[in-house]
């Protein structure tokens, strides 16, 4: 095992010593949120955890808990999540987030602000001082609205990619069935509360992923002495 996934491994087995039974927990997306859904299915089975139903974040997590035989219920039918667990792309210390590196920020933010707790499970390499600074924002968009959104970005001093898939011609397309823009602003993202909702009040944009005060907890897996180790950094500011 490469050291980065030993630190998304430790990290994901620390998180799930917060679920308790009777949860609904949402299931975050991406490789870090998969070996924590993957934890999750152990301690089910081993009878630890009992009377856990999740909420899936995205098409990849909920084939995963369906393969592991994790009880689901939609999203359309919960009013409220106990705990939701999740990776992210960039956390500053603030707390603040990028995610949608796995194009699943729609659904993401959607569990996340129906939770009310929400941890987000982190290699060391995603901590960063300022975010966009290299790591692009992701912006879901309707398909027939790219070049509009891609336009009114650039006059906010962002440019912006269309993301390719791999294995596939095109773009790649989300699971609402729209497009991703990448963008990095000429001087990154200091303020993410105005960036997201200006972003957000474009025509034909569906939602960005800055996650603004929406974290309670940040785990970190890194590895120290050449072993993994797991830490809980305090939020600054
Ligand atoms: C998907 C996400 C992921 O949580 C984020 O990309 C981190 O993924 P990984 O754990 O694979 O680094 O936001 O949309």
């Amino acid at each position: 095992m490469d050291s980065q996934t030993q630190m998304k491994q430790i990290v994901a087995d620390a998180a799930i010593k917060e679920v308790k039974s009777d949860m609904i927990v949402g299931l975050g997306s991406g490789s870090t949120a998969a070996l924590m859904i993957k934890c999750l299915a152990d301690e089910i089975r081993s009878g630890r955890l009992q009377n856990i139903r999740g909420v899936a974040t995205s098409f990849q997590s909920e084939v995963l808990a369906l393969e592991l035989d994790i009880p689901l219920i939609d999203l359309a039918s919960v009013s409220q999540i106990d705990l939701a667990i999740d990776g992210a792309d960039e956390v500053d210390p603030g707390f603040q987030l990028i995610k949608g590196g796995g194009a699943c920020h729609v659904r993401e933010k959607l569990v996340a602000s129906k939770a009310d707790q929400l941890l987000i499970v982190v290699d060391e390499t995603k901590l960063v001082q300022s975010l966009n600074q290299s790591f692009p924002l992701p912006v879901e968009v309707l398909p027939n609205a790219w070049k509009h959104v891609q336009q009114m970005i650039s006059k906010m001093n962002g440019s912006s990619s269309l993301r390719m898939a791999t294995k596939k011609a095109g773009p790649v397309v989300t699971d609402q069935g729209n497009l991703i823009l990448d963008v990095l602003f000429d001087y990154g993202i200091d303020d993410p509360k105005d960036i997201e909702m200006s972003i957000n009040n474009i025509p034909g944009v569906l939602e960005n992923g800055l996650f603004v005060d929406l974290t309670d907890k940040v785990m970190v897996g890194k590895i120290q002495d050449n072993v993994p180790i797991v830490y809980s950094p305090s939020k600054v500011g």
